[in-house]
């Protein structure tokens, strides 16, 4: 994951996004990246050229499709880098993965007096699978404070964490503040206790990388879809031993070893969780997505964006009414407030001059409750950003404050 002709390249290549047109400011890639044309081919040519069913057919297509659909697994732990591609199992994105984890791991090895230790920034995904697990289980849910400048407390975890805390889950990178998370000292932290250490992977797979095991962490989720490459594919990373000893997600075809009325067993990790007819062609355009991130590199990617970010904040601090959130050194993410000024008509503002942004609570509401805002709004960057969207949204909320006097 280095930068290598990345810095030679420009970062902004916006022939390769098609849905793109020339004038748009999309600053929404925190909700979604844009896809890259090699993505788009991966999966007009796996539906229109290669189509079979993976797993199952004794014919030449289909064993072809299985390559390449375990070709994408493998893909996905190379960028990882994990052990083995038997650690990672295909999801539809980050949601699943979490509920996954809760409904099996969690349902097998919590139990009521155990607690779990979240923090206040997560997006609702890390947050609701464990209400529910906790309704199941009767576990405790411990919420880890920010710093003033809104990256996760470490101290602050430090001192909460207890013998009873048997899992730490938290956001790598916030979807609301960009800030990033020291993953190894969290792991370390979760680790010293005894705790598992599930770290949801969403906004810092497309932004900084992850390596499973320089981390050391145990669980490592993310969605496809904010890597550059389809919605309803995603990836749960899992340590080889817990995998292998996590009970069935759901039941159905693909999962089994075998089936009788008498009883039935499971197929080995990770088919034990693919249960049904998978997202074939949606792990052939990951593939093709991280190829294309890898190939800029994501160092490069990150340099590109702290820039990005750099500049936005230093213009929008120039305004008045306009409040930042978040830390300096933000992973391509800028949340902001104007004073006297609902995001939604930000947003709406923005639009009408060619700015996409997000306005709303993020699903992070226990954050917005936090700032004690109902909502911000959220300028996101990805490879295919630029100084002239800086401009274009800067010119924007110069007209909101204007027009809002
Ligand atoms: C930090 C974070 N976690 C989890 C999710 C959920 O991802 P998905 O809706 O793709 O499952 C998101 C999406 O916004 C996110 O930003």
């Amino acid at each position: 994951m280095t930068a290598t002709m990345a810095e030679t390249r420009p970062l902004s290549r916006r022939d390769d996004f098609p849905a793109i047109p020339d004038g748009w400011h999309y600053l929404d890639t925190a909700a979604t990246a844009q896809k890259p044309r090699v993505v788009i081919d991966a999966i007009e040519l796996g539906y229109g050229r290669d189509y079979a069913t993976v797993h199952r057919g004794v014919y030449r297509r289909s064993a072809d499709m299985t390559i390449a659909y375990e070709a994408a697994r493998q893909r996905v732990a190379r960028f990882l880098n994990a052990r083995s591609s038997d650690e990672v199992v295909f999801v539809r994105g980050a949601t699943e993965a979490i509920n996954l984890v809760a409904q099996t791991w969690g349902l097998a090895n919590l139990k009521a007096g155990d607690r779990i230790l979240l923090s206040l920034l997560e997006h609702h995904s890390n947050i609701v699978p464990w209400q529910l697990l906790q309704e199941r289980t009767g576990i405790a849910i411990d919420v880890c404070p920010l710093t003033a400048d809104g990256n996760i407390d470490l101290d602050a975890a430090e001192a909460m964490l207890t013998p009873q805390h048997k899992l730490v889950a938290l956001a790598h990178v916030s979807n609301v503040l960009g800030s990033v998370l020291d993953a190894k000292r969290a792991t370390a932290l979760a680790h010293a206790v005894g705790a598992k250490i599930l770290l949801d992977g969403c906004q810092a797979v497309a932004r900084i990388g992850a390596d499973v095991q320089d981390i050391g962490c145990d669980f490592y989720v993310f969605s496809g879809h904010k890597l550059y490459g389809p919605t309803g594919i995603g990836a749960l990373w899992a340590k080889g031993e817990l995998l292998g000893a996590m009970p069935p997600y759901q039941g159905g075809g693909s999962m089994i070893d075998r089936v009788s009325f008498a009883g039935t067993t499971w197929a080995p990790a990770p088919q034990r969780f693919e249960a049904g007819t998978p997202h074939i062609v949606g792990a052939l355009g990951l593939h093709a997505a991280i190829d294309y991130v890898e190939g800029i590199g994501l160092a490069a990617i990150h340099a590109h964006e702290l820039a990005l970010v750099a500049k936005t904040r230093e213009a929008l601090s120039a305004i008045n009414s306009v409040q930042l959130f978040g830390p300096a050194d933000s992973a391509g993410i800028v949340s902001f407030a104007i004073e006297g000024v609902h995001p939604h008509d930000i947003g709406t503002i923005l639009d009408e001059e060619g700015v996409a942004i997000r306005a709303g609570h993020h699903c992070a509401q226990p954050l917005m409750e936090h700032l004690d805002l109902p909502a911000t709004a959220r300028a996101s960057f990805g490879i295919y950003s630029d100084e002239a969207d800086v401009d274009a949204l800067v010119r924007g909320i110069e007209r909101v404050t204007r027009i809002f006097g």
